[in-house]
């Protein structure tokens, strides 16, 4: 099924981004799970539009109100069930979009695969939007993982070409790993981030978009969580990842980089380091054979630039079957990376937990 997923853990995600209200369904969290409110919200408002100016003016408060599966202070271990109601929604901006393809836009696949009958309005079930229930879910599983030890973070290791400084590989410590998290501009690197900012900004001004990558990293995994074949570690991290609007590319470790090196060069040497096996460097990003190693997990993911840019683009009206042009109104954010950041830590939480509770752990 299209928004369902998970095999221990499963979520299901509803709604439409101009429909009341957008949400989630978790179906296997485990019974007693002291939820943290606040921190959740928290956790929310990192991906909530309007926290930095590279983001879309759409304001939504993105509260989510827990239906079902809490109780007392705990999860009951029920289906833990989260609503967020869609608030600022302006339907008109959308309404030539039934048949006006919007480039880099799913409205003429949407149209294709529904027959006509899919929701439009905001991008409907396509829209980035759909990532408030995901982010709700993901800090779930966050504080999940946290029980066991086990910590995700993430930050704009590039945007507009500019980079950040990378997460370190091996000694990567909870500070580095959660402190962009605190920022409004989650980078490692302030200046960086300034200059980041300032290339969004013109590229806002010139009426087009910018994309980059979010790399992500997971600290406290013990060795021999996932599987090998169809249902390792990469395996759920990718399916999750993928389903993150915009996301184009993912790599694991070194990733694409390790193709160009030699066996000698890309091979993590073991080691025995504080009584545990260990290794000199983490080219692998902390997975081998789709399980866990003990090392830092590392992992990067390429989001295109916003597809809504406000210059005229040429497009087609697919009832008419007339070739033309569009242009595009509406709020949108001229990068999406910052917002994404909290959307794939969250993703990455849910394929983590879905694999220790897949264990019994
Ligand atoms: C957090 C987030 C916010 C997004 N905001 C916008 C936006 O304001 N405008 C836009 O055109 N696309 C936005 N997107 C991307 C589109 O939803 C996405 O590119 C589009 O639905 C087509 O899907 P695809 O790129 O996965 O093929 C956003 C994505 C995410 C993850």
């Amino acid at each position: 099924m299209s928004s369902s997923w998970g095999n221990a853990l499963k979520i299901s995600i509803f709604g439409e981004s101009h429909g009341p209200g957008i949400g989630v369904v978790l179906d296997g969290v485990p019974a007693g799970l002291a939820l943290d409110l606040e921190q959740i919200n928290t956790f929310m408002r990192r991906r909530a539009p309007g926290r930095d100016k590279t983001s879309t003016p759409r304001k939504e408060k993105d509260l989510p109100e827990i239906l079902s599966g809490f109780w007392n202070g705990y999860t009951t271990g029920t289906p833990l069930t989260a609503l967020i109601q869609n608030s600022d929604t302006h339907s008109s901006d959308y309404s030539q979009f039934a048949s006006i393809a919007r480039p880099g836009h799913a409205d003429y696949t949407g149209f294709v695969r529904y027959h006509g009958f899919n929701d439009i309005r905001g991008g409907g079930h396509f829209s980035g939007r759909l990532t408030a229930p995901l982010c709700f879910a993901g800090a779930v599983a966050k504080q999940l993982l946290a029980q066991k030890g086990v910590l995700v973070g993430a930050h704009i290791f590039r945007a507009a070409g500019i980079p950040d400084q990378p997460y370190p590989t091996l000694s990567l410590d909870a500070q580095t790993l959660l402190s962009p998290g605190e920022k409004d501009f989650p980078v490692l690197d302030d200046a960086a981030g300034e200059q980041m900012r300032a290339a969004v900004e013109k590229a806002r001004l010139a009426q087009d978009s910018v994309g980059g990558i979010v790399e992500c990293g997971v600290i406290g995994m013990p060795a021999g969580i996932g599987s090998p074949m169809f249902d390792g570690l990469e395996n759920g991290l990718a399916s999750l990842i993928f389903g993150i609007p915009a996301v184009k590319g993912l790599e694991f470790g070194d990733g694409f980089a390790a193709a160009d090196l030699l066996g000698s060069q890309n091979n993590d040497p073991f080691c025995i380091r504080d009584g545990k096996v260990s290794a000199e460097t983490n080219h692998a990003g902390g997975i081998l054979g789709g399980i866990s190693n003990g090392l830092p997990i590392l992992l990067r993911v390429a989001f295109k630039p916003t597809p809504s840019i406000s210059q005229t683009q040429q497009t087609v009206d697919f009832k008419a079957m007339t070739q033309g042009s569009v242009n595009i109104r509406g709020r949108h954010d001229p990068c999406i990376v910052a917002r994404a950041v909290p959307v794939v830590e969250a993703a990455a939480a849910l394929a983590l937990a879905d694999a220790f509770l897949s264990q019994g752990m």
